[in-house]
């Protein structure tokens, strides 16, 4: 564990990181208000290369400077501690922070077109610095972490990135959610909530990067090229829900030792929140951080659309079960 705090590099594209210790308050405010605005100077047709070109600006111009290793985590009293260490989610949210990683350098590397190349190689940085931030997270809180499965390259690198942005796409929509019923919530103290806040902004950017992406690869595919690659995106959705079926039934037949759950971000509101809220006001919820986490990002670059969509077509279903 203590290896994988200290093996994070410099990131890439020439970035740099906010010097250790030498940070007022007020820099790091900018720093955090910069990562949550963004404009186009110009306009851009979807699938150009002013559109790429736009997509790599703002995921450069958005980088957040924080050091994990500076991160000041808060003294929690015992029965804040105890609900933190019980959440069943630290050993998977190690863990798909390592696989996010491998599989956007992955694909990053073998990307064809340089400037997503260069935009995905700094999102599986991020990824990393996900992995270092919760990594100091549980040693601080004395988590136990079982050991790591090893993750292996991907040879299909497409895919990879397909699993990893779609699936970001769906828990980061519910994560949004949940953080913000954490927050509400007294279950958790301020500060602990506050800072992880960038970590959860970095979430709506990478999936506003993956939405733009998928966008400017559609249209620049040849067309022969598109019924196949619909054909994966599809199967990708397959497969995502057969992972997260299979990951319910696994834990309801006491599979694991410690289950971890990995439809976490669409059941945990009892874990971070002491208030009764029905699936309806949740999903209510969801939609609005949604909304809000991606406002101040240019309104002429795409968003995901496919889970607020569905939880749309959801709510009204919801809120008559609720009455
Ligand atoms: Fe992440
Ligand atoms: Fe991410």
């Amino acid at each position: 564990m203590s290896a994988a705090i200290e093996d994070l590099p410099p990131p890439p594209s020439g970035l740099t990181l906010a010097p250790r210790g030498g940070v007022d308050a007020a820099t790091l405010a900018a720093a955090d208000e910069r990562a949550r605005h963004w404009r186009s100077p110009a306009g851009f047709a979807i699938g150009s290369d002013a559109h790429r070109d736009a997509s790599w600006a703002m995921f450069r111009d958005t980088f957040n400077p924080y050091k994990p290793s500076v991160i000041d985590w808060p003294k929690l009293d015992a029965v804040a501690r105890e609900r933190l260490v019980g959440l069943p989610i630290w050993d998977i949210a190690v863990q798909t922070e390592g696989k996010a990683r491998l599989r956007m350098r992955a694909y990053a590397r073998a990307a064809a077109d340089r400037v997503w190349g260069q935009a995905v190689e700094l999102n599986a940085w991020e990824e990393w610095r996900h992995k270092v931030v919760l990594s100091h997270l549980v040693a601080a809180y004395g988590i136990a972490l079982e050991p790591e499965p090893p993750v292996i390259e991907p040879r299909d690198t497409e895919w990879a990135y397909l699993v990893t942005g779609f699936s970001e796409c769906i828990d980061s929509f519910f994560a949004f959610g949940l953080f913000e019923l954490a927050r509400r919530s007294a279950f958790f103290p301020p500060e602990l909530v506050e800072t992880f806040e960038p970590v959860i902004q970095e979430e709506a950017r990478h999936i506003l990067l993956f939405a733009n992406w998928l966008a400017w690869h559609r249209r620049t595919m040849a067309w022969w090229r598109r019924p196949w690659f619909e054909a994966r995106v599809l199967g990708v959705w397959a497969f995502l829900a057969w992972e997260r079926i299979g990951l319910a039934r696994g834990m309801d037949a006491g599979q694991a030792a410690r289950p971890q759950d990995n439809n976490f971000t669409i059941t945990g509101s009892k874990a971070v929140s002491d208030v009764e809220v029905s699936a309806a006001e949740l999903m209510r919820i969801c939609l609005a951080e949604n909304d809000r986490r991606f406002a101040g990002y240019d309104q002429r670059l795409l968003r995901p659309t496919t889970t607020p969509g569905l939880v749309r077509l959801a709510l009204p279903v919801l809120r008559w079960l609720k009455k």
